[in-house]
């Protein structure tokens, strides 16, 4: 069994990837959301989420708190776009913390789709350079062999860590306020960002899409909204690198695949 969270499709590519024949693929919202009990077991199950601030994302990190884990063989495969610095130990700390105890820990890189930083257009002319279909064979290879492993941290890593909470960008709900905006004026109406929203924060008033950074889980900046909107009239506080290129989802992924994994409320 996989369990995913993914804004833009990384990691519902990711997790559909690593399944094997039959084995059951589940979205992380849509667990969180079905309430009641939230019990796991099987041979072997994997999460799949992609690196915020090389951190889990707010919802991954409470619903390894919440749910219980049945199974012989546990791993965490953690997408990233560009740096993972120590992705790998803080995601170890974060399933101690939860009383779990993986096998296997990796990271994966794939396209960056966080707009402040990075052109879609140069992310998408590096995907051959990234050998994720080379690199998704090979963790399913140690899955399936059921390889103990966790990727090892330096302390270069660690310190790249530390620069980037330096900066103070922080992904959890309370400090996400005004990290999206939306231009009513822009707003169609056409409710395609409260359908990729994994968390519920976004509702429509009077035809028009508006935002709650409290709203539902919470926002967890993951910009699946903001990438999806087709009229652009989200925009993000930390910026915009290009505003011109294409947004991005993964391309194997279609929107409707995003909606029906995100809520599509
Ligand atoms: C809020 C946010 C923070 C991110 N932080 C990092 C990061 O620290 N390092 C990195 O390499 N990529 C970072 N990324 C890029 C994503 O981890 C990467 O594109 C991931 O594969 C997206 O998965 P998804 O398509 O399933 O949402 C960040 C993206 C977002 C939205």
């Amino acid at each position: 069994m996989i369990l995913y969270f993914t804004g833009t499709g990384n990691c519902l590519y990711a997790a559909r990837k690593l399944a094997a024949e039959g084995e059951k693929v589940l979205s992380i919202p849509q667990e969180m959301r079905r309430g009641g009990e939230l019990v796991y077991a099987d041979d072997a199950i994997g999460i799949v989420y992609p690196a915020y601030g090389h951190m889990m994302p707010d919802m991954v990190r409470e619903f390894i708190n919440r749910a219980s884990f049945d199974a012989p063989y546990l791993y965490f495969v953690c997408t990233y776009g560009n740096r993972h610095a120590n992705a790998a130990e803080l995601c170890l700390e974060n399933a101690r913390a939860a009383g779990l105890n993986p096998a296997y820990v990796t990271t994966l890189l794939m396209v960056d789709n966080w707009l402040p930083n990075f052109d879609m257009d140069e992310q998408r002319a590096r995907i051959p350079e990234k050998k994720i279909g080379e690199n998704l064979a090979c963790i399913r290879a140690d899955v399936a062999a059921r390889r103990q492993w966790i990727e090892p941290v330096t302390d270069e890593d660690r310190a790249a860590h530390e620069q980037f909470m330096s900066l103070g960008l922080r992904f959890e709900p309370s400090a996400l306020g005004d990290f999206l905006t939306i231009d009513p004026e822009r707003c169609i109406g056409c409710r395609i960002c409260a359908k990729v929203c994994p968390a519920g924060c976004v509702a429509l008033e009077g035809g028009k899409a508006v935002r709650s950074a409290q709203a539902g889980f919470g926002c967890n900046a993951c910009l699946a909204c903001m990438h999806a909107c087709p009229a652009r009239a989200i925009a993000c506080a930390a910026g915009d690198k290009n505003p011109e290129a294409p947004r991005f989802r993964n391309e194997r992924v279609t929107l409707a695949e995003l909606q029906e994994a995100n809520g599509g409320c």
